[in-house]
């Protein structure tokens, strides 16, 4: 049985990795960070399977690393774990540095000192936005890299780290250069989520207005199951290779939003331009999106499209197994599940409150 480690198995990716390499026959090892509040919700579903196991690892601590590594000896390593948000890296930079380039170095320093450089294969969780202010148009794997923000800086350094230790070493590892991939467990401050948990809570009456900032970025937007598969078959290739995983095809913020209200019934029209462009219900004339200086970036990323020519020959993989349109219903219909099971259980908790007020029920 072969074992696989997942550094961020709590993270949308890693929740779905684990689920992948369990059915495909793995011992899955993960690694969690303790913290005061649930943060395990995405793999709550996993805990207690006779073939998935927790150990705690912080990247910024190479011992915590050597002894998760030392003691599983895994035959993969799924290096996903990151302080993953751009923007946030902009206020957290030495943090984002720290996690995202030298935790690289981390990991794959433990799996020289335990002695597995023959034997373990290291998949690192690269990105899009070392494109960042982009060169070409799309972008591939002989794209120039311009990284645009503290994070693609620091994703630049894993990148160019995991190439040194496969040319020094001989390692089998590499990264996966993929684009943004959402899904119903995508973190609520990225701007996919966001917006569909907007439209769920605006059409159920829990929300007015939903503020964003730059509508006009355009993004090569995937499937996050779909691309874990990708992970795993760069790691089972006979030699290590960098692949840009995408769909191959992009859309505007804007877009996103008019397909996630028309899901739940909006039809919105735009009015203005830049900070003063507003998203209007064309049924009511309510203005329901606004934009805010807050949510922009000092530098910002605005042009993604992919080119997945690579990973279609060499691994086989389908990039449009799931459609934009696909993806985005999913994600409006979780989300108006979610808000609606919300509203029950407040509608349960008022009614109790009301009915211990008038002594009905003590
Ligand atoms: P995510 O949901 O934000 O998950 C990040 C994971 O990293 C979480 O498990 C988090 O643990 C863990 N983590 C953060 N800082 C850590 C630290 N100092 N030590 C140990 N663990 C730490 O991200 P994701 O969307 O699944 O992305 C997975 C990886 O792919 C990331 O490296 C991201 O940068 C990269 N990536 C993502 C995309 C995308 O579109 N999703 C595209 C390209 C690349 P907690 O739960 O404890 O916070
Ligand atoms: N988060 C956010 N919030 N982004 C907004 C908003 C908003 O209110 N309004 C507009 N945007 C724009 C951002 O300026 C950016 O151009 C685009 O929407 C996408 O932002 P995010 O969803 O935060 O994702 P990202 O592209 O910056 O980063 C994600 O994808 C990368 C791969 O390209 C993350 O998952 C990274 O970890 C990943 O590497």
């Amino acid at each position: 049985m072969k074992k696989a480690l997942i550094t961020g198995v709590t993270g949308q990716d890693g929740s779905y990795l684990a689920e992948f390499l369990i059915e495909k026959g793995y011992d899955v090892h993960g690694t969690i960070r303790r913290s005061s509040t649930d943060y395990r919700e995405r793999i709550a579903h996993l805990e207690g399977h006779p073939r998935f196991h927790l150990h705690y690892a912080d990247m910024s601590d190479s011992m915590s690393l050597m002894k998760a590594i030392g003691s599983v000896r895994p035959d993969e390593i799924y290096n996903l774990a990151a302080q993953s948000h751009v923007q946030v890296s902009f206020d957290v930079p030495e943090y984002t540095a720290d996690t995202d380039a030298t935790g690289v170095l981390r990991v794959l320093e433990a799996v020289r000192q335990c002695g597995l450089a023959g034997t373990c294969r290291v998949y690192q969780a690269s990105t899009s936005e070392l494109f960042g202010k982009v060169e070409a148009v799309p972008q591939n794997e002989l794209t120039p890299f311009h990284p645009y923000s503290p994070y693609a800086v620091a994703k630049l350094y894993g990148f160019w780290i995991v190439k040194e230790y496969r040319e020094a070493y001989g390692m089998y590892c590499c990264s996966g250069i993929l684009f943004n991939h959402e899904s119903e467990r995508r973190g609520e401050t990225f701007v996919t989520r966001k917006i569909t948990l907007a439209a769920a809570r605006i059409a159920q009456g829990k929300q007015e207005r939903l503020y964003l900032g730059n509508l006009s970025s355009k993004r090569d937007w995937g499937y996050a199951p779909d691309y874990v598969e990708c992970m795993w078959l760069m790691l089972q290739q006979e030699a290590p290779s960098d692949f840009v995983i995408a769909t191959g095809e992009q859309h505007t913020v804007r877009e996103f939003c008019e397909l996630a209200f028309s899901r739940v019934g909006i039809d919105l029209r735009w009015e203005g331009e830049g900070a003063d462009e507003k998203g209007i219900d064309r049924a009511t004339c309510r203005v329901l999106v606004e934009v805010s200086p807050d949510f922009y970036r000092p530098t910002d990323v605005v042009n993604l499209l992919g080119d997945p020519s690579k990973a279609r020959r060499e691994l086989g993989w389908n990039p449009r197994t799931t459609t934009f349109r696909q993806l985005v219903e999913r994600m409006v219909d979780s989300d108006m599940s979610k808000v609606a099971a919300e509203r029950a259980g407040e509608h349960v908790r008022l009614n109790l409150e009301e009915y211990l007020e008038k002594g009905i029920v003590k």
